[in-house]
Parts: structure tokens; sequence; C-alpha cells
């Protein structure tokens, strides 16, 4: 039987890391996979989160099962600082094996109340939304997200794509930060996509893995706040993977915002009964962090300052990498660099020239030309930006 398995082509982030690794240059430098690094090249535990765990290490007294959903404490801690405030007659949640597991959970979740489903990404999107998607057999349909001559959003073809959408369809939305291109939604055009949402029926996915990266806490969840409080169905796949950098520790979770209550204790139970399914109780260490850092006072103010810090760490970064640039093109076109957010951007390079950057100046980054901001340093910026040059781009 095993004999009868295919290949499966390797992840192309993933198969980066381990590209990387092999690559004996000194001065190498990782712009792939979206993982925080700070000025040392080292991912750090957050303060808060060692503070957490000594805490738990402390107190706790059993690793007993925790129920099918997960810590009710952890998912309403997390829910509100998503969502401001928890509208508990309309929200059902279950912690998740990540971020990524969330996104499989909603998708499932979909096609058992929907079972012809479909699902509208932008393109381009994370490679692992489309990947979940084939794999799982649902059929999807991009709409046009990226504009590659301003590197900004294309709104008028996404608007024009959305309003295709039928009612019951999904669509796959980044609530912040977007992946791969760092272009985002001001939130007068996520207003403009709820009211097509509302139009059409369509059922917004938010996928939300970069809460505290781009604006702030509150300001990268006012679209999804936005959304929750306009529509009656919402789906949010969250991760705190990266906010909280407990990454392997696989963090994450699932709101259904339902209609009315009954709607809510459907979307409940179909939930818990998902997780059953496919792993039974969710992963308690990382959401047991979580929900000690955010109903602790001083925990979660340390958590956000050093969040913060980071977030200010990857700006700082995007205004000296587009001033290198300018400098040295003497124009404004990388200028997109600075108004992007998150921990990426996407150049709008070929992947030629993306070779070029990892064959001549062993600087690694996506296929797609996805660069990695926090793989970035004070010292490695002017490397970067020269290799871009020399490059071609
Ligand atoms: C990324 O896009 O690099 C991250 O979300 C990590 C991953 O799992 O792909």
């Amino acid at each position: 039987m095993l004999s009868n398995l295919k290949p499966q082509a390797p992840d192309k982030i993933l198969m980066l890391i381990e590209e990387f690794k092999a690559d004996t240059r000194q001065g190498k430098i990782d712009l792939g996979v979206g993982v925080y690094k700070d000025p040392q090249g080292v991912t750090p535990v957050m303060r808060a989160v060692k503070a957490a765990e000594q805490r738990i290490w402390e107190t706790q007294t059993t690793k007993a099962y925790t129920g099918l959903a997960g810590e009710a404490d952890y998912r309403n801690a997390l829910a509100g600082m998503i969502l401001g405030a928890v509208p508990a007659d309309r929200l059902a949640s279950v912690a998740s094996v990540g971020g990524t597991g969330a996104i499989r959970q909603a998708l499932e979740l979909a096609r058992m109340a929907n079972p012809d489903v479909h699902v509208h990404v932008s393109d381009p999107t994370w490679p692992n939304h489309l990947s979940i998607m084939k794999f799982m057999g649902v059929p999807f349909s991009e709409y046009r997200y990226f504009d590659a001559a301003t590197r900004g959003v294309d709104f008028e073809g996404m608007k024009t794509d959305l309003a295709r959408a039928a009612k019951g369809d999904i669509v796959l939305l980044h609530g912040c930060c977007h992946n791969p291109t760092g272009a985002n939604l001001t939130l007068d055009q996520w207003s403009e996509v709820i009211a097509i949402l509302d139009r059409t029926g369509a059922i917004p996915l938010i996928d939300l893995a970069y809460q505290g990266f781009g604006d702030g806490l509150d300001a990268d969840a006012e679209p999804t706040r936005l959304v929750a409080r306009s529509l009656p169905e919402v789906l949010v796949a969250a991760s705190c993977s990266k906010n909280f950098g407990i990454y392997r520790e696989r963090t994450g979770i699932l709101m259904a915002l339902a209609q009315n209550i009954e709607a809510r204790d459907l979307s409940q139970g179909a939930m818990a009964f998902l997780n059953r399914q496919n792993f039974s109780f969710p992963p308690d260490h990382g959401a047991r962090i979580v929900s000690t850092i955010l109903t602790d006072d001083a925990l979660r103010a340390d958590w956000a300052a050093e969040l913060e810090d980071v977030r200010n760490t990857m700006l700082g970064l995007r205004d000296q990498l587009a001033a290198e640039l300018r400098e040295l093109t003497g124009t404004d076109r990388f200028d997109f660099i600075a108004r992007h957010r998150g921990m990426f951007s996407r150049l709008g390079a070929t992947p030629e020239q993306v070779a070029k950057l990892k064959t001549d100046a062993a600087i690694y980054m996506v296929g797609d030309s996805r660069l990695n901001i926090a793989g970035l340093n004070r010292d490695t910026v002017p490397v970067l930006a020269r290799a871009i040059i020399d490059a071609g781009i």
C-alpha cells in the first residue's frame, strides 16, 4: 500500500529553511519563512511568555484532558483581544492546532453547512490556503488583489471579482498584514467589501495571523471587528504563533459568529465535533500561556510593550530599506516597502531575479519575491538594497 504513495511537492516556504541551512556562505540572509528575528537574528521567547510558563509550572496540578473546545478562559480572553468585546450570544469558538488548524477546521465547518461551498481567495494568498483546499477537494477561485504596477491593492478588480460570489460561498480575507504581499485595504475599502458580502450573501472567513504586527493590536483588529459588527455570519481563524512568538506550541482559535443563539449552539457543537474527529483535544500549553498573559494586567502590559517593540523594529527596517533604495535608484519606486504592513512585502521581482539574489548574494526569499522584513537588521538592509539593484529589480 505505502508504495502507492506519490511523492509530494515540497512546500515552497518550508523548503527554503533547509536550503538556507545548507548554504555555507558567510553573511547569508534568510528572508524566507515568516518568523520574527531580533537584530541579533534570534527568534526570542517573549518575556511575558517565559513568566507565564514559570507560573504554569509552579501552579499546574494536572495534565488531564482539557475540554474538546479547549479552555473557556483562553477562548474568551483571545476572543476579547480580537473582537474587542465578546458577543456571547453569537460567538462559538474552539481552540485549534495553530492558525493553520483553524483554517482547515473552518473549511470543514463550511462544507458541513454547505456541501457545495465555493471559496474565493485573494490572488495571491498564503500558498497553504490553496494547498489545503486542493487536498480537501474544496473548489475555489481567485479574486484580483495585488496590483503589480503599484504594489498596492487592485481594489477595483477585487470588488468586481467579489461581486460574483454566490450566497453561501466563503470569501477568505486576510484580517491585516496580507501574506504574501504586505498590501492592505483601508477601513473605507473594508466597508465596501462588507457591502458586497452583504449583497451577495457570501460569508467572510478572516485569517488573522499577524495581529499587532501592522499598525498595532487594536488597529490591526479593527477590520475584523467591523466585519463582525456588520454581518450576520462571520468566521475568524486566528493564530498566536507570531504575536506571542509561540510558533511551535500550535496555538490558534476558530470563531464562528452566528446570527442567533440556536445557530451559535449548532456551530459550537459542530466545531467541537470536528476537533474530536481530527485530533480530539486541542493543544493546551500555548493556550494556557496566552490566557495567563491576557488575564493578568502586568503580564499583558509587558507582552503588549514587547510586541510594540517588535512592530516598531519592523517599521524602522521598512523605512530604512525604502530610503536606501530611494538613494540608490534616485526614484521613489520602492516606497511601497514603507507603505506595506506586517512581516512581508512582495517586491514584484521575477523568479529569475529572486534566484539571482540567492546565487549571487546568498539572500533567500520566497520565489514570488515575498521578503520577510523581520529577517533583516540595520546592517543587512544596505546589503539587500545593493543586491536588489544588482539583480536588476
Ligand atoms: C509563512 O507564511 O511564512 C508562515 O505563515 C509560516 C508558514 O507556515 O508558512
